[in-house]
């Protein structure tokens, strides 16, 4: 493919540098309690990448994303999707299983951010779906999945689809068809997405630069992991335009207070201003 930062072996050989890296990382507590981390799985060439939260059991067992049950789920979804799992990425928001299962906490999510924005910048992926609440808040700061799942907005010149996660279609029965209805929508998703400009580079390494300052220079509350103090915020310049460029004031006001993230309380960029507004299928 002709796209700069998608499909080239250069990428490849990173990502397993990366992939590397994750496996000996001792950067947060979750380092502690794993049995292995879990970097991620699949084609770098990709251009879809799937985002959940974190392994479970048997993911921390394996060192592969989506392996237990709700992975079993995801499977049947990508194939109503159209799409061979070899063909995509996937990877969580945290590489490491968080005890019991419990959810990540913000310093953790903040500490494992660099890899998972480096893996963005690698990929360049056209779309990211994320599944669950701690990779939607992410791409989607300040929503709630029962309003948007299905639905897809541009982030940083990527189309970004929010889905429930895997797991919730098998703990409430009645969600399972809306979540394969969800899916069956990604093929039209990845043909609106290759209608537009490749993402813009610069945009994923300068989210790299700063998820690794976040991570360098933000203050926590040690038993919660709360962040008690942020480092300043920068102001980059605007980058590619995308879809639908027109600022969505109560999406920054939203953006700022929420997103759990190194990013969370900074104040608003232009580069938050390019969230396009949602679209549906
Ligand atoms: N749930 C996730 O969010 N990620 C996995 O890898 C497995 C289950
Ligand atoms: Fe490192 Fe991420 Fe694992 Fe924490 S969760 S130890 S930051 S790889």
């Amino acid at each position: 493919m002709a796209e700069a930062g998608r499909g080239n072996s250069t990428a490849t050989a990173s990502m397993k540098e990366l992939e590397a890296q994750v496996k000996t990382c001792q950067l947060c507590r979750l380092s502690k309690t794993r049995t292995q981390s879990v970097p991620g799985q699949g084609n770098t060439r990709t251009e879809v990448m799937f985002i959940g939260e974190g392994p479970g059991y048997h993911e921390d067992k394996q060192g592969l994303p989506f392996v237990g049950a709700a992975g079993q789920f995801l499977n049947e979804l990508l194939g109503i999707a159209g799409l061979a799992r070899d063909t995509t990425y996937i990877t969580n928001v945290v590489k490491c299983r968080p005890p019991n299962n419990r959810d990540p906490m913000p310093d953790e999510i903040a500490a494992c951010a660099p890899y998972l924005e480096r893996q963005i910048a690698l990929i360049n992926p056209r779309v990211i779906v994320t599944l669950g609440r701690y990779s939607m808040a992410k791409f989607f700061p300040g929503e709630r999945i029962s309003q948007i799942h299905g639905t897809a907005r541009m982030v940083d010149g990527r189309l970004c689809v929010a889905m429930y996660h895997p797991a919730a279609g098998l703990h409430q029965a009645s969600l399972a068809d809306i979540i394969r209805d969800d899916f069956r929508k990604l093929p039209v998703y990845l043909e609106q997405s290759r209608k537009v400009a490749a993402p813009p580079i610069e945009v994923a390494e300068d989210r790299v630069e700063e998820a690794v300052e976040a991570r360098e220079s933000v203050v926590y509350e040690p038993s919660t992991g709360v962040v008690l103090e942020e480092p300043a915020p920068q102001i980059r310049e605007e980058a590619a335009p995308t879809l639908q460029p027109t600022p969505q004031p109560e999406e920054r006001g939203v953006a700022s207070s929420t997103t759990p993230v190194g990013r969370s309380k900074r104040a608003p960029k232009k580069s938050d201003y390019k969230q396009a507004s949602f679209f549906e299928l």
